[in-house]
């Protein structure tokens, strides 16, 4: 590559890498969700109104992440030694552009079927008066659905990472399949607990 070319493929990548750490908003959604039950299962519209604001706000931070992560590795292959033919030849470029496209339509899914029906049943309620007694079993079942599918998104942001590490070369199939599984491990105990240690 001329230097130039060069300077530019660093700067992709730099912005490749900061926009897929950005898009670990899955954990920090599930962290919120799982701190909300922390305090209780009763309905608090402040403290839902607050859960609610970051989940949704947070879906339009993560389209953005994921067209830059889209957009640079995109431009990556153009710029670089390997050219933009090599997504139909290099199983672990396709694998990563597909579950990227994958990570997009569960959050489309998600911001434009999910939360749409949540902010309707918040919309109902009058923050200074009490809310209907029904309101968290309404609720429940698409927030569910929506912890469920961000634990999922979560998982599947983990495998990209170890995917896009072996774009160059690849590691030990052993120690792939390892990963994937710690992946799955990792996701479901985000589902599951606070993480109060980070990893565990
Ligand atoms: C969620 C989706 C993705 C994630 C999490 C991801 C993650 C990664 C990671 C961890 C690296 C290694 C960076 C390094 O070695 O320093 C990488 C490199 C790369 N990615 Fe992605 N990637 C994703 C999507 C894509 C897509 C869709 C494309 C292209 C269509 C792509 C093209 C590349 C290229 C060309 C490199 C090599 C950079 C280099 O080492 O020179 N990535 N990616």
């Amino acid at each position: 590559m001329e230097p130039k070319v060069e300077t530019v493929y660093s700067a992709l990548k730099f912005l490749h890498v900061i926009a897929f750490v950005f898009m670990s908003i899955p954990l920090f959604n599930l962290i919120v969700v799982n701190e909300r039950l922390q305090l209780g299962s009763s309905f608090n519209y402040y403290a839902d109104r607050y859960m609610e604001n970051i989940i949704s706000r947070g879906a339009t931070r993560c389209f953005t992440f994921q067209g830059t992560v889209l957009l640079t590795g995109v431009l990556m292959l153009i710029a670089g030694p390997l050219g933009i033919a090599v997504l139909w030849t290099n199983w672990v470029l396709l694998a990563k552009t597909v579950v990227l496209f994958a990570l997009m339509g569960l959050l489309s899914y998600v911001h434009l079927g999910l939360q749409p029906k949540i902010e309707a049943l918040l919309a109902e309620v009058d923050p200074e008066a009490t809310a209907p007694s029904d309101l968290p079993a309404r609720l429940k079942p698409y927030r569910v659905r929506r912890k469920r599918l961000a634990t999922l998104c979560l998982f599947l942001v983990i495998v990209t990472i170890v995917l896009g590490l072996q774009v160059y070369s690849r590691f030990d199939p052993v120690l792939t399949v390892v990963l994937v599984a710690l992946a799955a491990l990792f996701a479901w105990r985000a589902n599951k607990t606070l993480l109060r240690f980070g990893w565990i």
